[in-house]
């Protein structure tokens, strides 16, 4: 098969969907890699080496034109328009997005949106959400450091000793768990939010400390148990006994990192302004969730600002400031999904029975496959 590696077109997005550790398998398995010129370089992979590595190099126009293309973001218009009708695509396509999809569909390609796959065992070596979460985690607590005016760990120095920073994770899922082991490792003092019960006992084996918002009903335990480990919306009295615990929190917090989550909605608000006001003058919030509405309403997407002596760290897109080690993992992600539909002599396959494939497939012959 020709499989095809455009270079992102959105801006400041680094990563690649193939690095030549990829390529020289889908090489080596006799498909024909046409890597465009400059797809790698801002993940610091030359031209050359993807050649090396038995691709060969292209102008856009040719490596959009493949008859499977790989790409990290949903192409756009103009890539769309130099995309051939009954091509396969796979990428990060946004599965809620029903428009984006649609134009996908109108385009007559049959494509697969990784962030769909299940959470499942046999599904985790093709999980983009949780490859990219986790660097996104870990660099979330980089960026705290560098914003934050003091250091992480107590240090006990001739001229003084110096406090732990406190730091405090708002949803501990993959980035959240992440986040905590990266800010533990520095030295910090961590406590942790999440709404799903199961999340107290990862906390606390990373040495993190559980904030609990005990369940009063039977309705707040049963939505806490969530939907194929996803988080869903809680009824508003348990959000409010969260914001009052979490404003608590926030206001011994010298760090707070936000991670909070639910899948095709909005992100919950889970710090509001009045306890940023509160917070002490230094403090850093770093908000991971400000591409889905945030989950502070003062961050704002993409900048850093500053509110009542507080620092928000809106940035978003943080696994592309990872470009190499984020557009590795995702690679390889994408050659695990390939195996799913490419047959032993090399051809595109769509299994009937695969759940993987099935939850990914959002269209194929010109309709959306994907009610939500
Ligand atoms: P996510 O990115 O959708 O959400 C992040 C976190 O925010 C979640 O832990 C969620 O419970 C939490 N959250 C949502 N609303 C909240 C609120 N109001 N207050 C506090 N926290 C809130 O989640 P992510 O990281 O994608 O993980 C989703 C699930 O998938 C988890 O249960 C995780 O353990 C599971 N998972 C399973 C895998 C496997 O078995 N193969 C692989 C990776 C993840």
């Amino acid at each position: 098969m020709q499989v095809g590696i455009p270079r992102e077109t959105l801006p400041g997005e680094t990563r690649v969907a193939a690095t030549p550790e990829t390529v020289k398998k889908l090489a080596q398995a006799g498909h024909r890699v046409l890597v465009e010129r400059g797809a790698g370089t801002a993940a610091r992979h030359p031209d050359a080496d993807y050649e090396k590595a038995g691709a060969e190099l292209a102008d856009a126009g040719a490596a959009l034109g493949a008859e499977l293309v790989l790409k990290v973001r949903r192409p756009d218009a103009a890539e769309l328009a130099r995309m051939k009708s009954g091509a396969v695509l796979l990428g990060m396509l946004d599965p809620f997005d029903r428009d984006g999809l649609q134009a996908l569909a109108g385009a007559g390609l049959t494509a697969f949106a990784l962030e769909a796959a299940p959470r499942t065992t046999r599904a985790q070596s093709l999980d983009v959400l949780s490859s990219q979460a986790n660097l996104a985690g870990y660099k979330a607590v980089l960026l705290a450091t560098q914003y934050y005016g003091r250091i992480f760990p107590m240090m006990m120095t001739a001229a003084g000793t110096l406090k732990a920073a406190r730091v405090v994770v708002l949803g501990a899922g993959v980035a959240g768990l992440q986040a905590i082991a990266t800010a533990r490792r520095l030295g910090a003092v961590v406590e942790a939010s999440d709404v799903r019960p199961a999340a107290r006992e990862q906390v606390e084996s990373l040495g993190g400390k559980f904030i609990d918002v005990p369940y009063e009903t039977d309705e707040e335990r049963e939505i806490a148990e969530g939907v194929g480990g996803y988080a869903r919306p809680m009824p508003a009295a348990w959000m409010a006994r969260q914001a009052a615990l979490v404003a608590e929190r926030c206001k011994q917090a010298d760090i707070v990192i936000t991670t909070a989550l639910i899948p095709g909605r909005p992100a919950p608000t889970l710090i509001q302004p009045d306890t940023v006001a509160a917070m002490k003058p230094g403090s850093v919030i770093v908000d991971l969730a400000v591409e889905r509405g945030g989950n502070c309403p003062l961050s704002v997407p993409g900048e850093v600002v500053e509110r009542d002596g507080v620092t928000l760290v809106g940035l978003a897109n943080l696994p592309a400031l990872l470009a190499t080690d984020a557009s590795a993992l995702y690679a390889r992600n994408v050659l695990d999904f390939l195996k799913l539909v490419i047959d032993a002599e090399g051809r595109f396959v769509l299994p009937a029975d695969d759940d993987i494939v099935k939850a990914c497939l959002v269209c194929k012959d010109g309709q959306v496959l994907r009610s939500a």
